[in-house]
């Protein structure tokens, strides 16, 4: 059974993020054809990037750079959920995709962004950070913006349309990562033999 991580990249004490990631990953569970599971990174308290060396090498030095290698190898594919914080994605995400390397390497990977313009830009910048981290973007992509999406841009009520992006994004994202299993080792993360830039 394909894997999917919906990773949840904001951090804010109030972030809207939660009740999107929390939509994603109900509908997702309504679907038979992979498994998902939530990654807050919250919840990994990742400093800002504090290894030595650079992520290509795996060779990690932190229990929390392992912890959060181990939480994201399993997958083959990801669903981020971002907000756009001043046209961008948040930091917090930025820092969690750099502490790691191959653990992202060949896996696909779909968008779900929120924000004034349905974080757009943000998801733009993360399409390119996610090439550079060799995922695979699908085309999908789910956009909503404050103005239909939120009441009183608070209480987060996706319309019909959000909803059947969401199963396009599905679709591609599980095809894709069950395409690219075919490139990648059983299990990557750092601190293996033979994971190196
Ligand atoms: C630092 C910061 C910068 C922001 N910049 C933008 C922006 O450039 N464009 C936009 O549409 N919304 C922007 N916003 C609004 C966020 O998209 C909105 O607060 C969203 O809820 C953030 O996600 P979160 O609630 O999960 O943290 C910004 C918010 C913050 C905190």
């Amino acid at each position: 059974m394909i894997r999917i991580a919906i990773v949840l990249g904001s951090t804010r004490p109030g972030r809207l993020g939660k009740a999107v990631a929390d939509w994603v990953d109900s509908r997702a569970k309504e679907r038979g054809d992979a498994t998902f599971d939530v990654l807050d990174v919250a919840d990994f308290g990742l400093p800002l990037l504090d290894e030595p060396l650079p992520p290509s090498f795996g060779r990690y030095s932190h229990p929390h750079t392992k912890a959060w290698s181990d939480a994201v190898a399993g997958f083959d594919g990801y669903i981020f959920v971002t907000g756009e914080y001043n046209h961008s994605i948040p930091g917090a995400l930025k820092n969690a995709l750099d502490f790691l390397y191959k653990e992202w390497n060949n896996k696909a990977a779909g968008f779900v962004g929120y924000g004034s313009s349905g974080g757009i830009r943000a998801v733009e910048h993360l399409r390119s950070v996610a090439g550079e981290l060799q995922m695979a973007d699908v085309r999908a992509q789910v956009v909503l913006p404050f103005a239909t999406e939120f009441e009183n841009y608070r209480a987060f009520i996706p319309t019909a349309s959000a909803e059947a992006s969401l199963q396009t994004l599905f679709d591609q994202v599980i095809a894709w990562a069950g395409a690219l299993k075919t490139l990648r080792p059983e299990r990557v993360h750092g601190n293996e033999p033979g994971v190196a830039a």
